[in-house]
């Protein structure tokens, strides 16, 4: 069965009406919005039946297409600092690859090799030669040290690790001790020349035989807010689909250059960076890793149509100085090619200024999970719709109606709320928050693939008896709402949001108030639990100006912090004003390495002063912020302090 099957029907037949009826509609009900969609679903469902059909589920075919027909194979596939790829040059190295990993190491079908690899081109070329025998990659967040490595290794249940040279100080003696089964080899200059010298002979169709859509492509790790992280498995079905829904989105065409720095080992890179650009057959510019200094330097360098974000990278942008030409001095924000800037996680609170500033045409953030099976679509040229995160037209409405609900959830226990005679859930109501849920069905099995052998972890992500009996949903975790316009807006991570004098707060409406704060870069916002009180205090972790704070003197930070507190009470309800702030010297220290925000540490940490790593606290006192220090911290141990 191909991916999406349920949904596909319904649109194509909607499809023919809706065009002849294209005089009626007006920019409202998003007709453009539809098409933009329809021209990924169709084509991506037709792709991937084929593709079974023929044999040809494993991406490798699709390379190998490309580089075997005349008007694709001499494009650039991939760049990186100063080497090109052509797909044809790709492929030929991708079957080097698969014949130096099957001669020296033994690499069979249906093996996974662990890959701990910063972002290039041969992240790509080695993904591709693993697949060229049969064998299958697990992508090891190269940041990763200690027990958290080890595990997604184990996890992966491989047996050969390959590890480049720079983060070869990552698998230290303790780590190989761990490890003792597994064959670690870094891929040092001798080795790339070995493999570079390796025959580009094709291997056999036998080893790519009898894969379906549903068959894992690689072990991708999502990194959990708390715990370990955990191997989800990407099937060649979610590739294509999605690869090819994220091309038509994004109008992604041959000559479109996708300019990415974000982490390939992450599922944006990949699912919506290298195997959409495959799908269209446009070029896919590497850049190491995220840093403001560069993003934009190798955007201009590689002449990028697409950019990609994630989480807060747009806010750290839009926080770097612009850069100026170093001859001329002129501005070069807006000196680029890119049209399209394509990701998830843009905040309200940034995506205009993003906008205008870069002078970017289109923005167009998708929302989905590795782990999951569907994802949702936002595209703006206009504010209209902004800080929605998911906008559907009412074609698209029609099909997304029957697949995803919004759930009341308990907030005690971040569970359903349930009909206490039949036991089922029921739907929030329109405009109210609740948990974004999709349905899954009876050939689910396709589409979730959930956790590689982690039943538990998989299990509980899907709820039972929620509109119907016997029903099964997928949880997202995401707290959201939709309006009237059929636009759906997010509101917080379930567990993120806390409560505060019996209210709810949800973190990241707290988070963007404080946000526009012109001397906060970034704000962070979590509950924190207090001696002697219920519910948790609301905590702003916030990376502050530097001229305004670290270099002012203590009157000139009183008054911002008074300034503080005046934009709080008039932008949030009394409860969510911060009770807390935490100027924070390193805000990296709290984010992924997709620049996402993480909670988890600084929630653990508190306000208690000597677990704040030397980040100085203040607090709310008869209107204003001031210092909190070891004194207040007694006080409220106390139980002196009633707050
Ligand atoms: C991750 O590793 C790279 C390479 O060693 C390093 O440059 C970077 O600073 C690390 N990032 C974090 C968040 O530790
Ligand atoms: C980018 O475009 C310029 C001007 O057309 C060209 O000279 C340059 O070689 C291009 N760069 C790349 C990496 O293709
Ligand atoms: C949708 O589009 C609006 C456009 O302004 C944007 O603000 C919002 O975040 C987008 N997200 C989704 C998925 O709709």
């Amino acid at each position: 069965m191909p991916v999406f099957s349920v949904s596909i029907v319904p649109l194509g037949v909607a499809i023919p009406a809706a065009v002849a009826g294209l005089a009626y509609l007006n920019a409202k009900t998003a007709l453009w919005y539809d098409l933009s969609l329809a021209r990924g679903f169709l084509p991506a469902a037709i792709k991937n039946t084929w593709r079974e059909h023929y044999d040809r589920a494993n991406n490798f075919y699709k390379l190998e297409d490309r580089a075997q027909t005349k008007s694709s194979a001499n494009r650039i596939f991939l760049m990186y600092e100063d080497r090109t790829w052509t797909y044809a040059q790709s492929y030929d190295m991708a079957l080097r690859y698969g014949n130096w990993l099957q001669k020296k190491y033994d690499i069979k079908k249906g093996d996974i090799v662990a890959m701990d690899m910063m972002n290039s081109d041969h992240f790509v070329l080695l993904t591709f030669g693993l697949w060229s025998i049969g064998a299958k990659p697990a992508y090891i967040n190269y940041n990763l040290t200690g027990k958290p490595l080890t595990h997604c290794v184990k996890a992966a249940g491989t047996t050969l690790m390959l590890v480049e040279p720079d983060v070869a100080d990552k698998v230290d003696d303790d780590i190989r001790g761990e490890l003792k089964d597994l064959r670690i080899e870094l891929l040092t200059p001798e080795l790339m020349t070995e493999i570079e010298q390796t025959d580009p002979t094709r291997p056999l169709d036998e080893l790519r035989q009898g894969q379906l859509a549903r068959d894992m492509a690689i072990l991708i790790y999502t990194s959990g807010t708390t715990g370990l992280p955990k191997a989800a498995v990407v099937a060649w079905g979610k590739l294509t689909m999605a690869g090819t829904i994220a091309a038509g989105f994004i109008n992604m065409k041959p000559g479109d250059i996708f300019y990415t720095c974000m982490p390939i080992y992450h599922s944006s890179a990949t699912i919506m960076g290298y195997s959409a650009i495959l799908e269209a057959g446009a070029t896919f510019a590497i850049g190491r890793k995220f840093s403001t200094k560069t993003y934009w330097k190798e955007a201009r360098k590689f002449n990028a149509t697409m950019v990609q974000y994630v989480g807060e990278t747009c806010r750290y942008l839009l926080a770097a100085p612009p850069q100026l030409d170093p001859v001329t001095g002129e501005n070069l924000d807006k000196k680029h090619r890119v049209r399209v800037a394509f990701g998830n996680g843009l905040r309200p609170d940034v995506w205009e200024k993003f906008r205008d500033r870069f002078g970017i045409d289109t923005v167009s953030e998708f929302y989905g999970a590795t782990e999951g099976f569907f994802a949702t679509w936002n595209s703006t040229r206009n504010p209209y719709a902004a800080g929605a995160i998911g906008r559907n037209g009412w074609l698209f409405a029609l099909v997304m109606k029957t697949r995803l609900a919004v759930i009341d959830v308990d907030p005690d226990t971040d569970l359903p709320v349930r009909d206490p005679k039949t036991g089922l859930g029921r739907s929030a109501r329109r405009g109210a928050v609740g948990e974004l849920m999709f349905v899954m069905p009876d050939d689910s099995a396709d589409r979730f693939q959930g956790y590689y052998k982690n039943k538990k972890a998989t299990d509980s992500k899907v709820v039972r008896n929620i509109l119907r009996k016997d029903d099964r949903w997928f949880r997202t975790g995401d707290l959201v709402s939709w309006d009237g316009e059929g636009r759906m807006y997010f509101h917080d991570r379930i567990g993120d949001t806390y409560r505060w004098k019996s209210e709810n707060v949800a973190t990241t409406e707290v988070a963007q108030a404080m946000g526009a704060h012109p001397a906060v870069i970034e704000a962070n916002v979590y509950g924190v639990q207090l001696p002697h009180h219920d519910g948790r205090a609301g905590c702003a972790a916030l990376a502050l100006q530097p001229d305004v704070y670290a270099a002012a003197a203590a009157e000139k930070q009183q008054e911002l912090m008074r300034g503080l507190a005046d934009h709080a009470r008039n932008s949030l309800p009394k409860y969510a004003v911060p009770i807390f702030l935490r100027v924070v010297t390193d805000m990296t220290a709290q984010t992924t390495g997709t620049n996402k925000q993480q909670k988890h540490g600084l929630r653990v940490q508190g306000v208690d002063p000597e677990k704040v790593g030397g980040d100085e606290l203040w607090w709310l006192r008869d209107g204003a912020y001031v210092k909190f220090g070891q004194k207040d911290w007694n006080e409220l141990n106390g139980g002196r302090v009633k707050l």
